[in-house]
């Protein structure tokens, strides 16, 4: 080979990640097994007796689970037998590739792939299924004749081969905003995914999708002990938990996922999602496209002492805005927030006619613009769509060309509020709305952080300006409800944020609310939120900071409840563009410790539930050296009921050799920074 083929094919492995992949065609048809590369999980394809395609999957040779059923319902065509096999390939890969920013940024892709062609009198299937040593996927295609049916659900199910403890919310067609449970297997009647279980035997299982486009979401649904099927989001002309989808010749679905781990943080740990996830297309303007820390005009408005409409209360003034930048600057915070910026606010619940390039009356938004770019902060434009996705595609343009003049590269859109025409959120129209802006965004040089989105499945690979996502009970809940207990953080790790990042908008630091009596004016305001609090102590507010990943972080509290406060010096010194992250330990529901790096800093969150606990920590990811610890803690007497905000900051040096030991009151947890000491 000549010395420039040869540097060339380094340099293309250098610029795509260094890729080893093969592929064989017309492999044996007798023994469809596929192994993960190291060995350890096997996925068997069967034909059950009416010949419709099966998959079991062991993994150290214990059978952990059989799904059967494969296919969908599709209307007028019989899917689910008399399948005939035609053709099967395997291919195998290996390759690193690197993410502009994520919980680490470099990952390995390494897989075992089969794939299965098969046919029907009237439709040809392909089962791709891709085993990884976390986990495997599947999806199917399917090609028929006449190019056009209408998809009516999906049949697949997956049989657990024991019961176990599962972690979950409910299935919901409209919102994930719900309190985590944790119960049985067995008395677990629907769930939306990601759906985490430990089965009785030890190994730690979650159900979910990737790479969810042009049809709807997947949850599921009990039919059978321990057997969940899929049952997709249906259309507004549906009856019943039917659908109707029109797809074209080529129907490709999302993919099926299994992550599998000998131990709960097992499942944080792994890149089963991003790894089904196509690479970013070189079209994209990822030039803005970056990690922030941000605080916003929005907490006030949750507990009432501000408004969102304008009038007397109104948060979003330019005075006020003014008094954030000048707050970011002098914090070391990328980015500000300003929601109620904007006109339509009075027709919330109404008409939902918002106005996305159109300021409030008392809101100088240009002025603001201007101010905060001299300062080097960037302003995340708030896009409330209320639902009414009608009224936002007809201004899309002209908002997103609005963000550009201006050079504003970061929105943040909410949908709190119906469809138009009774669409569901979560149905093949809401996803493809969530994608059309998605992509839309990413073509026009700007990111984006979705509130009441539809749930990530990894296509932040793909479209890494789709920063993070609300799709979760958040932050916002413990101004106006019961709020969210501590077990229901604890289990935010190993559920939700397993799909992809979190805008949680955590710490919070007047946990009990003690600011709103300095608005003794608004009773109103007093009364709505003098049951409500924040369920957790301070310390466990600094340390979900490192624990909920997203690359946008936000210190949701108003501001003047960090001025001088010395726990907010971990916000001024976290950085979230991360280089590297492992989950260390954990159970979901109870407690969990998480290590990130950015440069030569490292960083740990650890947070628990309702439980105090000492947790251990080997320090053993640090480089060589000295480093200097300083811990943002619980104090000795702190519970997260009657005592939260007692904390303490403590200092000592360490090195990889040593285990740092935590207290976490009830409650409560850490945040640790680890500076490296220049000798
Ligand atoms: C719900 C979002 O989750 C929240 O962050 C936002 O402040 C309100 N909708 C208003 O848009
Ligand atoms: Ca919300």
């Amino acid at each position: 080979m000549s010395r420039f083929r040869t540097i060339l094919i380094i340099s293309i492995g250098l610029l795509f990640g260094l890729v080893s992949c093969s592929l064989h065609f017309g492999s044996n048809k007798d023994n469809l097994i596929v192994y993960s590369p190291d060995g350890s999980i096997d996925v068997k394809f069967f034909f059950d007796s009416v010949h419709c395609p099966m998959l079991s999957v062991s993994k150290d040779n214990v059978p952990l689970m059989v799904i059967s059923h494969i296919g969908l319902d599709v209307e007028g065509i019989n899917m689910a037998d008399s399948m005939q096999l035609s053709w099967v390939d395997r291919r195998q890969c290996d390759s690193i590739w690197y993410q502009t920013w994520g919980e680490s940024k470099e990952i390995r892709e390494n897989f075992h792939e089969l794939r299965i062609g098969m046919k029907t009198d009237t439709i040809d299937m392909v089962l791709e299924i891709k085993v990884f040593n976390d986990g495997l996927g599947f999806r199917y295609y399917y090609s028929c004749s006449d190019g056009k049916y209408a998809l009516m659900g999906e049949n697949t199910q997956f049989q657990f081969l024991q019961d176990g403890t599962c972690w979950s919310i409910p299935a919901n067609f409209e919102s994930y905003e719900f309190l985590y449970r944790e119960q049985p297997l067995s008395n677990t009647q629907d769930a939306n995914t990601p759906m985490t279980v430990r089965l009785d035997n030890g190994y730690y299982l979650s159900l979910h999708e990737a790479a969810l486009k042009m049809m709807p979401e997947m949850t599921l649904r009990q039919v059978a002990p321990l057997t969940f099927k899929s049952e997709l989001a249906p259309d507004n002309t549906g009856s019943g938990s039917k659908m109707r989808w029109t797809g074209n010749s080529d129907l490709q679905t999302s993919w099926r996922t299994i992550t599998i781990g000998q131990d709960a943080v097992d499942l944080i740990n792994s890149s089963l999602l991003l790894n089904l996830n196509a690479p970013p297309s070189l079209v994209l303007d990822l030039s803005h496209v970056r990690p922030m820390k941000y605080i916003g005009i929005w907490w006030g408005m949750h507990l009432g002492i501000n408004s969102w409409t304008p009038g007397n209360r109104h948060g979003a003034t330019t005075q006020s805005a003014l008094r954030y930048v000048d707050f970011a600057t002098a914090n070391n915070i990328d980015a500000v927030l300003i929601e109620g910026w904007n006109q339509g606010w009075e027709q919330w619940g109404g008409s939902q006619d918002f106005r996305f390039y159109e300021s409030a009356p008392d809101m100088d938004i240009d002025s603001v613009i201007r101010y905060a770019h001299r300062k080097g902060v960037e302003i995340i434009i708030h896009h409330e769509t209320g639902g009414n996705i009608i009224n936002y595609n007809y201004q899309i343009d002209s908002a997103f060309h609005w963000c550009k003049q201006r050079d504003i590269h970061a929105i943040k859109t909410g949908y709190a509020g119906a469809m138009p025409d009774q669409q569901l959120h979560h149905s093949e129209y809401g996803v493809n709305h969530y994608w059309d802006v998605m992509t839309f965004a990413a073509h026009e040089g700007l990111m984006l952080d979705v509130h009441e989105p539809i749930k990530p499945t990894g296509l932040r690979r793909e479209f890494p300006n789709l920063m993070t996502g609300e799709g979760v009970r958040g932050m916002e809940w413990n101004a106006w409800s019961d709020g969210n207990p501590p077990s229901h953080d604890a289990t935010i790790p190993f559920t939700r944020m397993l799909a992809g990042p979190v805008d949680y908008t955590p710490g919070i630091f007047d946990i009990t609310y003690r600011s709103l009596k300095k608005y003794p004016h608004q009773k109103w305001n007093q009364q709505d939120a003098s049951q409500c609090r924040v369920h957790s102590t301070l310390a466990h507010q600094v340390a979900l900071w490192v624990v909920f990943y997203s690359p946008w972080v936000m210190a949701a509290d108003l501001i003047e409840n960090y001025q001088n406060h010395p726990m907010f010096q971990f916000f001024r010194d976290y950085n979230p563009d991360c280089d590297w992250s492992k989950a260390l330990i954990g159970e979901p529901g109870a407690y969990v410790a998480i290590a990130r790096r950015s440069g030569d800093i490292f960083y740990i969150g650890a947070i628990t539930n309702e439980e105090p606990r000492d947790v251990d920590i080997p320090l053993d990811f640090l480089y060589q050296g000295r480093y200097k610890a300083t811990c943002y803690q619980d104090g000795p007497k702190a519970h997260y009921e009657s005592n939260p905000l007692d904390y303490r900051i403590t200092q000592q040096e360490v090195v990889a050799s040593d285990v740092l030991t935590l207290h976490l009151a009830a409650g409560g947890g850490v945040a640790v920074i680890l500076k490296p000491i220049v000798e």
